[in-house]
This record gives structure tokens, C-alpha cells and sequence, in this order.
């Protein structure tokens, strides 16, 4: 194991990494006046106005602060509807970041410059082709589209998911069909259910609730977001691999504590997917943050950059779908890509029909023109800057600190934190937390803290268990998948140090008092779909 952080900071604190130039200050609300805010919100977490928070960590999704040359990158933007000039880098962009490792070609820089020689933007930019990799270009991306632009990540799933529904049921229209993941992300899951096909969750519960102390963090990591191998196996012999369209790997894996995946999981993933013939797919939110747990943890990979890990990671699917508001890329933006003539495209390419030509008429019935996919070019112009960005080491050091530190402190006041930290988030057990008290699994422990926490406190956290996860609508079986935790997620580049102490001050007081949080019901809409963004809810006070 590798000692790489120790060796990187004797100090012991880590080095800064940036500067604000931009602030906003925080309005002075008072605790009977977010307690009115609670209660008119039916105590849902996410209708809470966020103008009434001192600290939000609700998500990091799109909630992140943009680097000066992501700004600067906006007055760039080309609203054009066809063909606006960011889509050409932005697809150059997903060929560096993705691909080529320590030989990026940084195209945008052409752009932000004003190059004006015109033969050499042709020549470079516009009219290049590009084919055998996640992004065709010039005519290749015409018949064989696989680089398809959307809104946010779910987006990207519904166009996959939807679609492969489609095919699949022109191949059989009676097989019942599943997809194997490490974690489905809610959406995902939601995207995944809502075409008939069951998604089942294939991580190790007991590895990841397993003790790690904290003081080993600098030192090793046991990626617990990863697949488990067995059960993977023992599933597809099971249910047979042609029920099976494709597998799954969440990179970091948010629903099962935001934990890393290591590469020789991937790597052993992608035998399996050979093995039987299923295609192998990420979803790559925070790919970069997982990038840069296997550079510092995993053996052998830590003379190796940042750039050239991301591209071994993704040399082994066939196909990806993403959000583009994680890992600091931007505040708005997805993708799906498919490996042009890879095992994805040539199973569901059927009847005639190129897989790729089905998910762009898609894209434009309900999404938009594939060359800007529902976003501004403002958006787009910031995307291709901050996929450069997001792979600089200082920049993943500071982020991946923040959240350590974070992780250290609660468990120094014996917080029951998901050890070892994960990249984006800090993750409370709940089981563990309210140990000792009567509170049961059904009575959503998790949802009573985060609405004592944002009462008090002034602190959104949002709780991702038997509440999120709808417990009460599961089967025994799809119950296994499920953990008991609330989720701190950090807005990149926003919050510092103090703002993490606040907040372990603020947990910590609620942890000494937990006999008096309330048991919580659900008031208004248990049934429904992705219910935590929509049901109303009732705090129990005793
Ligand atoms: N996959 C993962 C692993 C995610 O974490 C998310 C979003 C999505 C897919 C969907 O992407 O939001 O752009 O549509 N996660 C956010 C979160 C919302 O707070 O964890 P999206």
C-alpha cells in the first residue's frame, strides 16, 4: 500500500489550492423562521428553500463553484442551433480526458485565443473525422452516431435505458430482463425500472459497513464501491447471460457510500463481461475523484497521472453514460457514449437499424439537436473547459482532503462515519448512530436528523436509506441492497475548513441528543416514484 499522501505534505494539512474572488453572504435566518420554512414544506428536504440555508450539502451535483477560466470560457459561447463552434471542443475535450491520456490536444485553448487562421480550424476542429473510439467525428458521428450531448446524467440513462427496452423487446418481447450494477444510483434505478427491467445492486453490505480506522486513511484503502465478483457471477449463471443487456459500474459508487472502485475490479469486470458476452458499461459520474483514489491507494499506480488512469479505466467498456455537473465540470450537462463498433453496438444494432441512429432520433424528438443536447453553448464552452481541469492533481487533492477531513473529525467525536471517506461525500450510518434508542428502520431515523440538523443548524443533509430507497415497497431480497445513511455531499470548490467544522459542531450536538430526534412518517405520497424529491412528511416529537 502506498504512503503517497504522507509523502506529499509533511506538514500534516494540506496544501491550499485556491482562492475565492467571488462571495456570497449568507442571510441571518432565524431557527423559528426555517421551522415556519419546514413546516409549510411539508419537512421535505428538497423543497427547503436553499436561500434560507447556512450550509447546503444536499448534492454536489451542479452545485459546484466554476474556476476563473470556466467563467471566462462562458462569453465564448456560440448559441448557434447547428453546429455551434463548443461542440467541436467539447467533443474534443471527451477525446482527451477520455482517450488520449498524457497527450491531450486542449482544442478549446484555439477558440479562447481567437485563433482566426481559418484553414487551421478547419483543419483541426471543424472538419476533422474521427472514427473507433466514444466520439466520432465529421461524417462517422453522421452514420454511426455514439456521442449523444443531454441535460444531466438522468438523461443520458433515459435515452440508454428506454431505447435498449425498445430493442430488446423486438429480439423478445417475453424475457424478463435485469441489470447488474455495483450501486444503481435512485435515477438510475428509476430509469432502469421504468422500462420493466429490474436493476439489482451487486456490492459487499458487510464489506462496506466494515470498521476502518481513521487514522489509516492517508495510508490504504479498501475500495468498497466495488463490484462483488462472486455474487456477479452467481447472478448471471443464475438468471442466464442473454437476460442480462448489460453491466454495470458506478465509478465512484454514490449509493453504497460514495466508495471508490479499484482498477483491478474494473479490470476483472471486464473478463466477466467478455467471458459471457454482456456488454460493460460506467456510470462515470466522478470518475476523475475515483482516478484519483486508484492512483493513490492502489498498487502500482502512483507514478502513473491522473490522465493516464482515466484513460486505462475507460479503455475497458463499451459504452458509458455520465452527469456532467460532478467532479467540477460544470453546473449543467450529461452525455451517453457508445464504443463505435464495440459489443454494445453490435448486439443491439438489430433489424437494420444502427443502435446509435435509434438513441439520436431519440435525442432530437425530446432532447435537442445533437449538437448542443438541451444546452447553451455557454454551457457547453464551460464543459470543455472543465474537463481539463478536473484532472489536475492539485485540484482532486484539495477535493478529496476536504472530504477526509470532514470524515476525521466526526469520527474523532465518534460519529458513526462510513470509514474511509469517500471522494465527494461523508456518509453517517444510522443503525449505528441511533443505537440504543427505539428507533426502528421503518420510523426513517436518518430523515429526523436531517430535519433536526436544518432546523437548528441551518444545515441541508439529505438522507439516503429506507426513506430515499423505499423500503416499505421493497421485497426481502431487494432489502439487502439497501443502507441506513445520510449523506453529506460537498459543493466543489465552495466550502473550507470552517464551514466542516460548523457542521461537525452542529452533528455532533444532535448525536449527544439523539433521544429527542423525531421518528418521522411519510404524511403524503409513500408510493410514489423517486418519492424523497416530492412526498410530504411528519416529524414525530415526543
Ligand atoms: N449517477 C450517479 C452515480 C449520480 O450520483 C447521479 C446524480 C446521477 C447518475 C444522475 O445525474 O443528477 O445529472 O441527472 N447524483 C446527484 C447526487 C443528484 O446528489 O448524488 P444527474
Amino acid at each position: 500500500m502506498m504512503i503517497y499522501m504522507k509523502k506529499m505534505n509533511e506538514l500534516g494539512v494540506p496544501v491550499p489550492n485556491h482562492k475565492a474572488y467571488v462571495i456570497r453572504n449568507y442571510k441571518d435566518v432565524r431557527k423559528d423562521q426555517r421551522e415556519r420554512a419546514l413546516i409549510e414544506t411539508e419537512y421535505n428536504m428538497f423543497s427547503f428553500p436553499a436561500d434560507l440555508l447556512t450550509l447546503d450539502f444536499l448534492s454536489d451535483s451542479g452545485s459546484t463553484s466554476m474556476t476563473d477560466l470556466q467563467w471566462s470560457a462562458l462569453i465564448h459561447g456560440d448559441e448557434s442551433y447547428g453546429r455551434n463552434k463548443g461542440y467541436y471542443v467539447l467533443l474534443d475535450a471527451f477525446r482527451d480526458v477520455f482517450e488520449r491520456g498524457d497527450k491531450p490536444e486542449k482544442l478549446v485553448d484555439l477558440i479562447l485565443t481567437g485563433e482566426d487562421d481559418v484553414d487551421k480550424l478547419m483543419n483541426k476542429i471543424y472538419l476533422t473525422s474521427f472514427e473507433g473510439g466514444f466520439v466520432n467525428g465529421g461524417v462517422h458521428q453522421l452514420t454511426r452516431p455514439n456521442t449523444f450531448i443531454v441535460p444531466q446524467g438522468r438523461v443520458s440513462e433515459y435515452l440508454l435505458f428506454s431505447t435498449l427496452a425498445e430493442v430488446l423487446s423486438e429480439i423478445n418481447p417475453n424475457r424478463k430482463y435485469f441489470i447488474l450494477n455495483n450501486g444503481h444510483f435512485d435515477t438510475t434505478g428509476a430509469n432502469i425500472r421504468a422500462v420493466h427491467i429490474e436493476p439489482i445492486n451487486v456490492f459487499n453490505k458487510t464489506v462496506v459497513l466494515e470498521p476502518f480506522p481513521y487514522k489509516d486513511m492517508d495510508l490504504r484503502n479498501p475500495f468498497k464501491g466495488n463490484m462483488d465478483i462472486k455474487q456477479l457471477e452467481e447472478i448471471i449463471i443464475q438468471k442466464g447471460p442473454e437476460s442480462i443487456p448489460l453491466i454495470y459500474t458506478t465509478i465512484t459508487n454514490n449509493s453504497v457510500a460514495g466508495q471508490p472502485v479499484s482498477m483491478a475490479n474494473i479490470r476483472v469486470v471486464k473478463e466477466i463481461s467478455d467471458k459471457y458476452g454482456i456488454p460493460f458499461f460506467f456510470d462515470a459520474c466522478r470518475f476523475a475523484e475515483n482516478a484519483y483514489f486508484i492512483k493513490t491507494y492502489e498498487e502500482g499506480f502512483n507514478n502513473i497521472s491522473i490522465r493516464e488512469i482515466v484513460k486505462e479505466m475507460f479503455s475497458y467498456v463499451d459504452g458509458f453514460t455520465i452527469s456532467l455537473k460532478k467532479d467540477g465540470l460544470g453546473n449543467m450537462g450529461g452525455a451517453l457514449f457508445l464504443r463505435d463498433k464495440g459489443k454494445f453496438v453490435q448486439k443491439y444494432s438489430i433489424n437494420g437499424k444502427n443502435i446509435g441512429i435509434r438513441l439520436k432520433e431519440k435525442q432530437i424528438v425530446t432532447i435537442g439537436n445533437d449538437s448542443y443536447g438541451g444546452l447553451s453553448g455557454r454551457d457547453i464552452m464551460a464543459l470543455a473547459v472543465g474537463l481539463q481541469e478536473v484532472v489536475k492533481l492539485p485540484y482532486l487533492k484539495s477535493r478529496i482532503g476536504l472530504t477526509q477531513y470532514f470524515s476525521k473529525k466526526l469520527a474523532e467525536n465518534n460519529i458513526p462515519v462510513i470509514l474511509p471517506a469517500a471522494g465527494h461525500a461523508v456518509y453517517i450510518d444510522m443503525d449505528k448512530f441511533f443505537m440504543e434508542t427505539d428507533m426502528k428502520i421503518e420510523d426513517f431515523g436518518g430523515v429526523g436528523f436531517s430535519i433536526e440538523l436544518l432546523k437548528h443548524y441551518g444545515i441541508r443533509a439529505c438522507e439516503l436509506g429506507p426513506f430515499a430507497f423505499e423500503w416499505d415497497q421493497r421485497t426481502e431480497e431487494q432489502r439487502k441492497g439497501i443502507l441506513n445513511l445520510v449523506r453529506f455531499a460537498i459543493p466543489r470548490n465552495a466550502y473550507s475548513r470552517s464551514d466542516i467544522d460548523y457542521t461537525v459542531a452542529a452533528v455532533s450536538e444532535l448525536f449527544k441528543n439523539k433521544e429527542h430526534i423525531p421518528k418521522v412518517r411519510i404524511a403524503r405520497g409513500a408510493e410514489l416514484s423517486l418519492r424523497h424529491f416530492q412526498t410530504g412528511l411528519k416529524p414525530i416529537y415526543k
